[in-house]
């Protein structure tokens, strides 16, 4: 990746007393400058991976040296499938055998499943400490880290136990994205897609002119497409921080997606690549429904294939999707409900035939 000389970019997400500002740009995690105005707890924890920490936590641990009288550093093991129970309470563990106090800052490092750990944790610990997100994927940097949901998984379904807890700041280091592999960069970058049928056709436009660039880590276009995607997604949450009725948009692609991930068991299937092709489906249903006309489908199509995203589903059969799905959180009354997109740049959220959705599974899946 090409040396960013840009200084950070401030997202500013407004959500009154829980307002906070995501800052952008290459080289950020090791600035002592990035976490200025954050309070100096005496006590820190660094909670990261098995991947990550090697890579990033001497650094991160560096620039708060001065600002904490003792960091505790806590690596959990790395994958989709350690999003659970056990991580959430080595995290507790690591706290409590050093006395950890109800002031104690957590620094989430790592992907959107140390982000969503760590902030799950942070809401618990002592009924709720502050915490900071050092997202270090591009899917975290452009979605998880920023928002609040926080999560461990259950095995009946992703992300089932959880709270709503904001960081205190979140901190995105481009430059951390030069030691991403690249299956990872095209997850990251279903996400980002999201963002374009949802809320910003323009935006979709550009992605499709530009993402060869981003899959070749174009410095100018990554931070493009992270500010893009964070200004897109703090004014969605600055709305409906609670997913009372808007924020639900953010899940296009991801009530297919989830199936995807929780039938084929957590870590087989990427989360940004089940989300790519529950797009593709969600697409399809939004056709079969009369919403958009099958040109844009295919359109969205072709920009997740481009991305390196799969585009077929695997073939665990439409009874198993239906039943998957009827566990989703968006569900009312045991019917599934899903994001649609009324026309490009627009989308809402409702329920669809059974007979529908089962003609789309089978479309895409060849189940
Ligand atoms: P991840 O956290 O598993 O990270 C992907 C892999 O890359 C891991 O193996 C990790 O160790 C490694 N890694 C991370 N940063 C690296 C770096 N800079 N260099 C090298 N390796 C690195 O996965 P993810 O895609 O970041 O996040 C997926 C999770 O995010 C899912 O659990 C999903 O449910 C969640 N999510 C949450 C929200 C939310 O709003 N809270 C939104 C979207 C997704
Ligand atoms: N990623 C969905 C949300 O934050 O609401």
């Amino acid at each position: 990746m090409q040396e960013i000389t840009q200084s950070a970019q401030r997202v500013p997400i407004a959500l009154g007393d829980r307002s906070y500002e995501i800052l952008i740009g290459a080289g950020l995690l090791g600035a002592t400058s990035s976490y200025d105005g954050l309070p100096r707890a005496a006590s820190a924890a660094i909670v990261s991976d098995t991947n990550v920490a090697p890579l990033y936590a001497d650094r991160l641990h560096e620039a708060l040296a001065a600002r904490h009288r003792r960091v505790v550093r806590i690596d959990l093991p790395a994958g989709e499938v350690h999003k659970d129970w056990a991580s959430l309470d080595a995290i507790f563990d690591a706290l409590l055998a050093v006395h950890c106090d109800r002031k104690t800052l957590l620094y989430a490092l790592g992907g959107g499943v140390v982000g969503d750990i760590a902030g799950f944790a942070a809401a618990c610990y002592m009924r709720g400490v502050d915490f900071v997100q050092v997202p270090t994927t591009l899917l975290a940097q452009v979605d998880s880290s920023v928002g609040g949901k926080t999560a461990i998984n259950h095995p009946r379904g992703k992300n089932m136990i959880g709270a709503f807890h904001q960081p205190l700041r979140v901190v995105a280091d481009l430059a951390t994205l030069s030691t991403l592999p690249k299956r990872e960069i095209a997850a990251g970058l279903a996400e980002v897609i999201k963002y374009g049928p949802i809320a910003d056709a323009d935006f979709l436009a550009w992605l499709e002119a530009h993402i060869d660039a981003l899959l070749a880590l174009d410095a100018e276009a990554l931070a493009h497409a992270v500010r893009r995607s964070c200004e897109i997604k703090a004014g969605v949450v600055a709305q409906d921080e609670r997913e009372g009725g808007l924020r639900a948009i953010l899940n296009f692609g991801h009530t297919f997606g989830h199936a995807i991930e929780t039938g084929l068991g957590y870590g087989e299937w990427l989360h940004g690549e089940a989300v790519g092709c529950g797009m593709v489906m969600a697409a399809d249903l939004s056709v079969r429904l009369g919403l958009i006309d099958a040109a844009f489908a295919d359109r969205l199509t072709r920009l997740i294939a481009r991305a390196g995203l799969p585009v077929v589903g695997p073939a665990l059969g439409a009874d198993r999707y239906l039943e998957l799905m009827r566990g989703d959180k968006k569900a009312e009354a045991g019917a599934i409900r899903f994001v649609v997109i009324d026309a490009p740049g627009r989308a809402s959220v409702r329920a669809a035939p059974d007979a529908l959705v089962a003609d789309v599974i089978a479309a895409h899946t060849g189940a």
